[in-house]
């Protein structure tokens, strides 16, 4: 796939899984902007990315309608129309729902389901203006699906990613923009740490079908978010795909698991 005339934003591209997104698409010749609210993160991925002239940066945060502004108005100041936008850029943390401070709750939200809507909407003016059409990826969650205990807030922003994806699937596809999420299982990243290790790691593990079994890499989620923007994936909007290596077939681990190695609850 050549991307040498396309742009675009991948945000939270720091780290993780936007990280491996923005190298495969810096790879096909891509012009790459990210909104990634880390300095620490955008020093490091600068230097591993080395995206050189086709890679930019806007330091701030998703949830912030001015910050998502600021992304697009360098990417249209440096590269022109934005064709691609991924929606990556999420935080979580446990907290049963009776210990879930407002706080929290509008910090993991806003970042996960605020920032979407924020991004999706900037990005979807200008590619209806420029009138080329485009493709958004939205990195949802199994936990869109699959619901964990500790993570209620989580939860509930995945989940609304799931519908917003086909609500603008449909209100975009007649200017030629195709909307999809993709729901991760456990991925080797930062974020995805304590879910890959110990006895959650193992039921994870367990209820992996295909053979070997093993966690998810970053650049496993990458693959299947560039063919979802790329010409091959022409006829697919308003999708939910999880990359999981089948672990959604047999539903998640035993919720307790999570609170419990927490140390949120113990075992009723
Ligand atoms: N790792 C997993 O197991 C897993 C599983 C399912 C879904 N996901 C989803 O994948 C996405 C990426 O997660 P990851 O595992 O790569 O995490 P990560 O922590 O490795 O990377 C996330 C990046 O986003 C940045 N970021 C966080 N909040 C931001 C904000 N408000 N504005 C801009 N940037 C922000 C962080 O600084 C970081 O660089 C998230 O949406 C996450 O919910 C991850």
């Amino acid at each position: 796939m050549d991307l040498s005339a396309q742009t675009a934003v991948v945000t939270g591209a720091g780290s993780g899984i936007g990280k491996a997104i923005a190298a495969a698409l810096l790879e096909r010749g891509a012009n790459v902007v990210s909104l990634e609210i880390e300095p620490a993160n955008i020093e490091a991925a600068t230097a591993e990315l080395a995206g050189g002239d086709k890679l930019a940066w806007c330091e701030g945060s998703v949830s912030v309608a001015a910050d998502v502004e600021a992304a697009f108005a360098l990417a249209a100041e440096r590269f022109g129309t934005v064709h691609h936008l991924v929606n990556n850029a999420g935080t979580a943390s446990l907290s049963l729902v009776v210990d879930t401070s407002e706080e929290d709750w509008d910090h993991i939200v806003d970042t996960c389901l605020k920032g979407t809507f924020l991004c999706t909407r900037a990005f979807a003016r200008q590619a209806i203006t420029a009138g080329e059409g485009g493709a958004v990826v939205n990195i949802s969650s199994l936990n869109a699906v699959a619901a964990t205990d500790g993570l209620g807030h989580y939860c509930a922003a995945k989940a609304g990613i799931m519908q917003f994806t086909q609500v603008c699937a449909g209100e975009l596809g007649r200017h030629g923009i195709r909307v999809n999420s993709i729901g991760p299982g456990t991925v080797n990243t930062p974020l995805g740490a304590g879910f890959t290790v110990g006895r959650i790691g193992q039921e994870f593990l367990d209820r992996t079908l295909v053979s070997p079994a093993r966690h998810q890499e970053a650049s496993d989620i990458a693959d299947v978010a560039l063919f979802l923007l790329s010409p091959g994936a022409a006829r697919i909007t308003g999708h939910f795909v999880p990359v999981d290596g089948g672990q959604h077939v047999r539903g998640l681990h035993s919720y307790w698991d999570v609170a419990e190695a927490q140390g949120l609850v113990a075992r009723p």
